[in-house]
């Protein structure tokens, strides 16, 4: 018991140690600049929608999202966006495929379902917003 008690304060004492040691050593990545303004919130933009859709800026583009889609779900148990751009809804949905390429496994061979390449749609096509760029830009499309 008093083995124990000892081999704990011992411990307890070489914790204490160890920390003051780091804490003496470890920067803070943001330096000392004080963090106690609450930061600004950010404007809220509306998506710009196209009827007929986005042109595109070169043949192989993913086509930017010409409708809102912020009420989409993607995940393991459904992918909302197939509710409609699938093989089986396209036609009654009236609207546009997927693409055949969509299809393709990594060894290009066909699927009868999106490949799972393809399934995390929002990571090539995006909705648009009217926001003033980041950084300059001078990139014109076709
Ligand atoms: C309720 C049905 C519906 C859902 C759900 C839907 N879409 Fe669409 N989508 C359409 C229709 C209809 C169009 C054609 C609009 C037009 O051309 O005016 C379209 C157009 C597009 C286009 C443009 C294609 C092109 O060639 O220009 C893309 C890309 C797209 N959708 C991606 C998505 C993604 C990604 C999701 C999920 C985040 C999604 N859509 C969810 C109906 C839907
Ligand atoms: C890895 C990038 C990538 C992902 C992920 C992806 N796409 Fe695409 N998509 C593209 C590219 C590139 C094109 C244009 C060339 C083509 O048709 O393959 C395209 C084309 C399209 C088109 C237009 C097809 C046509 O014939 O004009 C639609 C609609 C579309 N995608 C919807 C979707 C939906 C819905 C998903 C999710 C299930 C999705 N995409 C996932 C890259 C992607």
């Amino acid at each position: 018991m008093r083995k124990a008690v000892l081999a704990m304060a011992t411990g307890l004492c070489l914790s204490i140690a160890a920390t003051s040691v780091f804490a003496a050593g470890v920067a803070s990545l943001r330096g000392d600049l004080a963090n106690d303004q609450a930061s600004q919130m950010f404007d809220k933009k509306r998506v710009v929608t196209k009827e007929g859709g986005f042109k595109r800026s070169w043949e192989l583009q993913p086509p930017s999202i010409p409708h809102k889609a912020d009420k989409e779900r993607i995940n393991l148990s459904e992918n909302t966006c197939l509710r409609c751009h699938s093989e089986e809804a396209y036609k009654k949905e009236k609207a546009p495929k997927i693409g055949d390429s969509h299809f393709l496994d990594a060894m290009g061979k066909k699927q009868t379902k999106v490949s799972a390449r393809r399934y995390f749609c929002v990571q090539c096509h995006t909705t648009q917003v009217n926001a003033k760029p980041l950084v300059e830009n001078v990139f014109a499309g076709q």
